[in-house]
């Protein structure tokens, strides 16, 4: 009798283009090739000629011989922003339906159009993608779900629906911004309107509906995904990873994945970590590091509001005088589209100049992960994206929190109110209250802050060591993909 034998497990991973969904499923990518599955990662051309001219990314990929890239056009003109969070309905949807008329067909042939060994036996797209699922369903190709966002965030979305038909989702700023939400299980004794996503706001039915649809929409669609990887750990968000698994199949929760990528390859003897491997889609400024150097230990606030915030000059202004007048040594990344209109035109008083000269260093991109582990670095002020947010942790780095938009807003309540290992500043933009809160930060609550975020640090530790939580998810994980190519 002939045998006929099962193909290799072989793994596509799909992100959405963009800095804080790239990162975390090209750590992913690199951990499936340390337990030897072949992964194919499908980056858009864009994004792929910036990770080649700014990081060692095809060198640190280039030692896993199961591993490749493959591009795709994501169907946007070659000077469209690809940002913009101040219309993200605009630009996102925009994008994903680019990438969706474009992608369609390359994503059909490698599922479908390749020999049998090399034939993708699992797909794993981001959650922001459906229409990946599709064309994998169409293929016969089992889908795993890569949601990026925290759980308390995930879990939000899965309840927007629900708020919505309860009539307490679209609200007006201003108004009942403190009282809490009702229809949110698990979080209803803490979890105000204000702390609901940007989108929840200052929208009509219609609007709300259809950014809805966009944020939240992604997410019920992904249920029908064979199950959804989670980069959060259980000692964090247990309660909610559990409503979570209420109401999809299986949830892997794995990370914080760039902790757990640095754990494994230091158990891999074949393998060097390089201290510059970073998955940058700016030009990384190493300077910052020598800065650092020169300060005393946790004395330099680091401020960073990610990859897509906009700030408009006033607010920058704002944040700078509050900076400045806090009196404490900071870094700031100022990237190079972070600012709204001409920051040519912002013009900054003398006093704001010689503070910042005496006490300040302004970078347009940085090694994040790097600087958050500098001995210098006290605090973080920070937009409260998911992966800063995970870094901080990780890094043991209590944070100031302005978020921005999304997620981040959930993320912030949790980070002050329920892990309270951060201040949230949301909704204020202020400098006097930034100056205060700086001060807050860095010695009036300093102490209390960083007990919690010591115990925190340590349990997201324990999660991605052998034993732990995420490191036993990530091996069920890798089990489940073997089994799907038998
Ligand atoms: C977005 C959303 O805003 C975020 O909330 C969501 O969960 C993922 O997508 P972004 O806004 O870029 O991401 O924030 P974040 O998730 O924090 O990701 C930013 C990444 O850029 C981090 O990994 C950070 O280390 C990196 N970074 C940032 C740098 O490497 N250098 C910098 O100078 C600034």
């Amino acid at each position: 009798m002939e045998h006929q034998s099962s193909p290799t497990p072989h793994v596509l991973i799909f992100p959405l283009p963009l800095q804080g969904h790239v990162t975390p499923m090209l750590n992913l990518a690199e951990l499936f090739c340390l337990a030897n599955l072949k992964v194919t990662f499908l980056n858009t051309t864009h994004n792929h000629k910036r990770l080649t001219r700014y990081t060692n990314t095809e060198a640190r990929f280039a030692c896993y011989p199961g591993f490749r890239f493959k591009t795709v056009h994501d169907g946007l003109p070659d000077d469209h922003p690809r940002a913009g969070a101040s219309n993200v309905k605009g630009w996102l949807k925009e994008m994903i339906q680019a990438l969706a008329s474009n992608g369609k067909s390359l994503l059909r042939e490698i599922l479908v159009g390749e020999k049998e060994t090399e034939k993708v036996t699992c797909l794993v797209t981001d959650g922001w993608m459906s229409f990946a699922n599709e064309v994998a369903n169409e293929a016969d190709v089992p889908v795993i779900a890569f949601r990026c966002p925290s759980a308390c965030c995930n879990w939000t979305y899965f309840c927007i629906p629900k708020l919505i038909d309860a009539g307490e989702v679209p609200f007006k700023d201003d108004e009942e911004m403190d009282q809490l939400v009702k229809n949110a299980p698990g979080m209803d004794s803490f979890l105000r309107y204000r702390d609901l996503p940007s989108f929840c706001r200052n929208q009509d039915i219609s609007s709300c509906r259809d950014l809805q649809d966009l944020f939240t929409g992604e997410i019920q669609r992904n249920q029908q995904a064979h199950s959804f990887i989670l980069n959060t750990f259980v000692d964090l968000e247990g309660p909610i990873l559990s409503l979570i698994s209420s109401h999809c199949s299986k949830v892997y929760s794995i990370g914080p994945l760039h902790a757990h990528l640095k754990y494994r390859l230091g158990q891999n003897d074949d393998i060097t970590l390089s201290n510059n491997s970073t998955s940058s889609l700016w030009e990384v400024d190493r300077s910052c590091i020598s800065w650092l150097d020169l300060k005393p230990d946790k004395s330099v606030v680091y401020v960073s509001f990610g990859s897509l915030t906009i700030l408009t000059k006033d607010q920058l202004m704002e944040f700078w005088a509050g900076l400045v007048q806090s009196k404490k040594y900071f870094l700031w990344v100022i990237r190079p589209n972070l600012i709204i209109g001409n920051d040519q035109d912002t013009q900054a008083q003398d006093g704001l100049l010689e503070g910042t000269k005496e006490r300040g260093y302004m970078v347009g991109w940085v090694p994040q992960e790097e600087v958050l582990a500098h001995r210098a670095v006290g605090g973080f002020l920070t937009h409260s994206g998911w992966n800063s947010t995970l870094e901080s942790i990780v890094a043991g780095v209590p944070m100031l929190c302005w978020p921005y938009f999304a997620d981040q807003q959930v993320n912030s309540r949790f980070v002050s109110e329920v892990w309270r290992i951060g201040l949230d500043m949301k909704d204020t933009c202020d400098r006097t209250i930034v100056e205060n809160m700086i001060n807050d930060l860095m010695e009036r609550k300093k102490d209390e802050l960083e007990r919690s975020m010591d115990r925190i640090s340590h349990l997201a530790k324990r999660s991605i060591s052998e034993g732990g939580s995420s490191y036993s998810n990530l091996n069920h994980l890798i089990e489940e993909i073997k089994l799907m190519s038998k």
